[in-house]
């Protein structure tokens, strides 16, 4: 059964990777490569072949900018089910963007430096991956560099992001009272998402036009960034992204670490790292929620809503005993229930949770990697257990999928799984997943 589900993720795999060195998320609805796609892949390629493992840090990490900033997209392709495309998003406007890659003018979460980390794990810690890790990990700690140096609006150790796209959890309805605060105009376009994923597992076009006016504003500055965070109607300190960016440091600090030398690297990202879990703490754990909450640097709130994101500060290492008592406690009564699989994207307790739409409730296979790994780091074996076979299961019963639905009894359909089929992370981290058992 283990063994034929491996096959079966492989295969998968296998079917979306890329001649030029990479591997798109899902054929047709994502046919370029993702920022942090290319991390979790990277892990269910290591399993079994890593000179792809490789490959794919590498193609991703060769389409850095000179300021140490690696897009969201990379367009490797033209393609044209994809919108909006690199003529949309015009990133050479930036005077430091990428001469040899088309891509998007923003970013997604900072996962590699804890891929490394992984893939060293994978490797046994063998002298080749340690020599390829030497090769590449310059270029991460330039991006933890980038975010320190022109994302800590307010020199806090806290980095921002300007649209919803940069944090991966696109349609989080933790944007919607930003949206409220926004007027964008009526853009006509042709969407092509829908044309391959049902519409009501996607966001509705008026959310589109939000989605487009924030890039409209940043090209009109030419990404740049202080000007980003001086006009852009979207800013927000984001715990997932944080959280990531926070266990990177400590990843790519342990991995300086073991190669020798680099102390005055290590001694920036710890006094970062210092800053960063003094803040994370103080501005976004919430203690009447008992969740660390999103910070609207630009209406200057938390955003009161709790989300799968909230719990990732576990993955970090940032929350003190009492605080990961506390989110432990939240993520059972109020996403927990029996008839739940873990963990549901948004608050399930909450009227705005949608069950089928995209980041407004559904189940990701990232965000349960995450949470399984941080809640082992606490000590919370069986609660972590319980995310990473409720993981398993959905995957087992579904398919590959995207995303999938968190009720166990699921009245609307047969089948739970939604979103794009055959989709890289679900089936890459089900081979970490099972390997680690290995
Ligand atoms: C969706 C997800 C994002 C992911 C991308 C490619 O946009 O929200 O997190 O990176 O798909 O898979």
């Amino acid at each position: 059964m283990r063994d034929k589900l491996i096959n079966k993720a492989i295969k998968v795999l296998e079917d979306n990777f890329q001649d030029g060195g990479f591997t798109i998320p899902s054929k047709g609805l994502y046919p370029f490569q993702w920022k942090w796609d290319s991390g979790f892949i990277a892990l269910g390629f290591a399993h079994y072949d890593l000179k792809k493992a490789k490959i794919e840090v590498e193609t991703l990490l060769d389409a850095q900018w000179e300021n140490g900033f690696i897009p969201h997209i990379i367009f490797h392709t033209d393609s044209d089910s994809y919108f909006p495309g690199p003529d949309f998003h015009q990133s050479n406007l930036h005077p430091q963007s990428s001469k040899k890659y088309r891509s998007t003018g923003m970013t997604q979460p900072p996962v590699m430096g804890f891929i490394l980390e992984r893939l060293l794990e994978i490797d046994k810690g063998s002298d080749e991956m340690l020599e390829f890790i030497s090769k590449q990990i310059d270029k991460v700690y330039e991006n933890h560099v980038y975010f320190y140096e022109n994302r800590d609006w307010n020199n806090e150790g806290l980095v921002y992001i300007y649209h919803n796209w940069e944090s991966g959890t696109d349609n989080s309805p933790m944007w919607d009272d930003i949206w409220l605060t926004m007027d964008p105009p009526e853009y006509e376009f042709e969407r092509r998402d829908t044309s391959h994923v049902d519409a009501s597992q996607r966001p509705s076009k008026r959310e589109y036009d939000h989605y487009l006016y924030i890039i409209d504003v940043a090209k009109k500055y030419n990404y740049d960034d202080a000007k980003i965070a001086e006009h852009s109607p979207f800013l927000v300190l984001d715990p997932l992204f944080n959280s990531i960016l926070i266990r990177s440091n400590e990843a790519l600090i342990k991995l300086y670490k073991l190669l020798g030398g680099n102390d005055e690297k290590i001694a920036y990202l710890k006094s970062k790292q210092q800053k960063s879990i003094q803040s994370l703490n103080a501005k976004l754990f919430n203690e009447e929620l008992g969740a660390y909450l999103h910070f609207d640097l630009r209406n200057n709130r938390q955003i009161p809503y709790i989300s799968s994101s909230s719990f990732t500060p576990l993955y970090s290492g940032a929350p003190d005993r009492a605080m990961a008592e506390r989110l432990v406690k939240t993520m059972i009564q109020k996403f927990g229930g029996e008839d739940r699989y873990l963990c549901a994207s948004f608050d399930p307790t909450h009227e705005k949770f949608n069950p089928k739409k995209y980041w407004r409730g559904p189940v990701w296979i990232n965000m349960n990697w995450m949470l399984y790994h941080g809640l082992k780091r606490y000590g919370y074996d069986e609660l972590g257990q319980r995310v990473k076979n409720d993981s398993l299961e959905l995957v087992e019963n579904n398919g590959f999928f995207e995303y999938f639905d968190s009720r166990k009894a699921n009245p609307d359909a047969e089948k739970s799984g939604y979103g794009g089929d055959n989709f890289s992370w679900s089936a890459a981290l089900l081979i970490d997943f099972l390997k680690e058992e290995s």
